[in-house]
Order: structure tokens, then C-alpha cells, then sequence
């Protein structure tokens, strides 16, 4: 199949694009770059031997948006592209609001301009908000997000589940991300922050390579299972890999469906240190500081829904995601 990844080149959209390519699939990928590297290119023709075509667009500029797919025969998309730091988006609700609801209705306007109605998207736990229901099924409801950027994937999967009830002949995934970790195991392509990472696995990396003196530990009197906040870490290839399933096993015409992508394992802020350790065999600094705020006690996947209907569950273990994430951090310490 020839498919669009819009945010080819972030994070999961690289490893995506991997797992895409190495499936016998033909990849467009357009990115902003307002928060990756051009390098990753030449990374994911490193490992698949394949450059995929690529257009630096913002999907914001509508004409741009339309432009990519009169020159390039796509049959589906991939929809990564948006902005995604909480604190950011706290601080900037309208930039959220308006890049990633304006570039995704300009999306959507050129995919059905082209008839081409087969996506999938890039959604998050966050739907979920503040839910005491882990394992969390994706019957709950998924419209409390605690903040803008969580808010603009409630009212994207919205979009999308009006769309499809709307005549036309959609066929959605929208996948509901857990903790992505980990990093593609050749080392070429991983996580790349830019300045202080937000996110912890990240954080813990360049604890370990010395880059940060210490991770502060967001609270130690939740009620869980030792006190830290306890979440669903994904190694990020298992998740592109969902992505593959997901695009080959589309809900019929006229319908959106979401499943979690997850392990369905929850682990602690503690465990994950711990698991750090033992793959980078690093000691990792930390100190106890006060709750983060907008945090949740626990989050972790109920993931009956993707192996019932796509065949689909995680492979990797922590250990492994965590040796990825280090073998990455190593070998790239200042990133791309
Ligand atoms: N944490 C720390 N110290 C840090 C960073 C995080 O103790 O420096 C803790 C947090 O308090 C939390 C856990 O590590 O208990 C995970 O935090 P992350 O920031 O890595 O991830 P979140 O679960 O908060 O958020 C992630 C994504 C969001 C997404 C959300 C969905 O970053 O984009 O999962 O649940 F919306």
C-alpha cells in the first residue's frame, strides 16, 4: 500500500516508517520538522535501505496540505503531526488549539477532496484523564483530558467519530497510546527532546549518560504499588508494529474504532529506574520532589480490544525497552 505518515519523522512516526517500509509498503512521510531532524532520513534508509520520499510541509497551510497528495498516488494515512508537550500547551492553549485541530481539518478536507478515506490516528491516554478504571478499557469515557494538548486529541477523535458517522465512507483507527519507550534496537533512531526532557524515560537516559545530574521523582505518597506513579511503558516498536495491523485491519466503511495500544502491565516510576540500571548497569541519581501537577496515581492498558480485533499485542519487555533506550542514548548522547 502506498501511505502519507504525517510526523514521519518524530518519534513514533520514524519507527513507524520502519516497520512500514520492512512490511513491503511504500511511505510519503510530510514533517514540519518544527520538532525533529531531517537526519532521521538518512537513519531510516540506514536500516531499511530505503529513503522514503518526504515533503517538509506544515499541514497548517492548507494549499501545502492539498499539494502533497495531487502529486503522489496515497491510499491512506498515517496522522502523527501535532504539537505534544503538556506544560507547553498549558501555557499555549491557542497554539495547540489551532496547530493540531487546523492542521488535521486540513488533512481530512484533502484526503476527502482525493477520496481517500482510510486513516489512522495518533491518539493518546490522555483521553482518559484523571479515570481511577486501570486496566482501562476504551468503553470509559474518553473525554476528560487535564489539559490543552490532551484536549486536542479528545476533540480530534470527535472530529473523526462525527466524520465517519457522517455518509462518507471512512475507515478509522484511532490509537490510544500508553508510555512509548525504548528506541528502534539498531541504535539509529530513538527519542530526541528537545531541551529538558518532559517525559521520564527520556529524562532517565540522560541521567545515565550524564548530560542531567538527577531525576526528580514526581511524588512518593501515591496509593500505589510504592508510592510513585505507576503507567504502561510501551517499547515504541511494538507500538509501530500496531500500526501495520491497524492500517490492514480497518473497521468497515462508515466507521471509527479505537483501540489502546498499551502491555497492559502497569510499573512504577521506582521499577523503571530499577529496570534502567540493570540494562545501562548505571546508577541512577534521584531525589523524592513534590507531586507533578495534573498527574494521575496509576494509568495502564486494558488491551483485550487490539488482540481480539487486530491480532496485536506487545512483545517486548521492559528490560529490552530499556537496553533500546540506552543502546540509543549512548550512541547519539547529544541526540540527532
Ligand atoms: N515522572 C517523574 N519524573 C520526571 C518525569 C516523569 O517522576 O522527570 C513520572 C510522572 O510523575 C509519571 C511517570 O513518571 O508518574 C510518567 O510520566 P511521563 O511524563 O513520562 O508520562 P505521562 O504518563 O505523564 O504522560 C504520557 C505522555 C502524554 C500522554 C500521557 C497519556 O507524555 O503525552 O502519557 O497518559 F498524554
Amino acid at each position: 500500500m502506498k501511505l502519507l505518515v504525517t510526523g514521519g519523522a518524530g518519534f513514533i512516526g520514524s519507527h513507524t516508517v520502519v516497520e512500514l517500509l520492512e512490511a513491503g509498503h511504500q511511505v510519503v512521510i510530510a514533517d514540519s520538522l518544527v520538532n525533529s531532524d531531517v537526519e532521521v532520513l538518512n537513519r531510516i534508509e540506514s536500516i531499511t535501505g530505503q529513503k522514503p520520499k518526504f515533503h517538509k510541509v506544515d499541514l497548517c497551510d492548507e494549499a501545502a496540505t492539498h499539494r502533497i497528495f495531487d502529486g503522489n498516488q496515497i491510499e491512506a494515512v498515517i496522522h502523527f503531526a501535532g504539537l505534544k508537550a503538556v506544560g507547553e500547551s498549558v501555557e499555549q492553549p491557542l497554539r495547540y488549539y489551532q496547530n493540531n485541530l487546523g492542521s488535521t481539518i486540513n488533512l481530512l478536507r484533502a484526503m476527502k477532496k482525493h477520496q481517500i478515506y482510510k486513516l489512522v490516528f495518533s491518539s493518546s491516554a490522555t483521553v482518559y484523564g484523571d479515570s481511577q478504571a486501570s486496566p482501562i478499557k476504551e468503553s470509559e469515557p474518553a473525554n476528560r483530558a487535564t489539559n490543552p494538548y490532551g484536549w486536542t486529541k479528545v476533540m480530534i477523535e470527535q472530529m473523526l467519530f462525527d466524520e465517519a458517522a457522517s455518509g462518507a465512507p471512512w475507515q478509522i483507527a484511532i490509537l490510544r497510546y500508553f508510555n512509548p519507550i525504548g528506541a528502534h534496537p539498531s541504535g539509529f533512531i530513538g527519542e530526541d527532546p528537545q531541551g529538558t526532557p518532559n517525559n521520564l524515560m527520556p529524562y532517565v537516559a540522560q541521567v545515565a549518560v550524564g548530560i542531567r545530574k538527577e531525576l526528580a521523582i514526581f511524588g512518593d505518597d501515591y496509593d500505589t504499588v510504592d508510592g510513585t506513579g505507576v503507567r504502561d511503558y510501551i517499547h515504541v516498536t511494538d507500538l509501530a508494529k500496531g500500526h501495520i495491523v491497524a492500517i490492514s485491519n480497518l473497521p468497515n466503511p462508515g466507521q471509527a474504532q479505537a483501540y489502546n495500544l498499551g502491555t497492559g502491565q502497569g510499573v512504577s516510576v521506582l521499577d523503571l529506574v530499577k529496570a534502567f540500571e540493570q540494562a545501562s548497569k548505571k546508577s541512577i541519581n534521584y531525589k523524592i520532589a513534590n507531586r507533578r501537577a495534573g498527574d494521575v496515581a496509576e494509568l495502564f492498558a486494558d488491551v483485550s480490544k487490539a488482540k481480539q480485533d487486530l491480532g496485536w499485542s506487545a512483545q517486548k519487555s521492559l528490560l529490552e525497552a530499556c537496553q533500546d533506550s540506552w543502546n540509543w542514548q549512548s550512541k547519539n548522547p547529544k541526540g540527532y
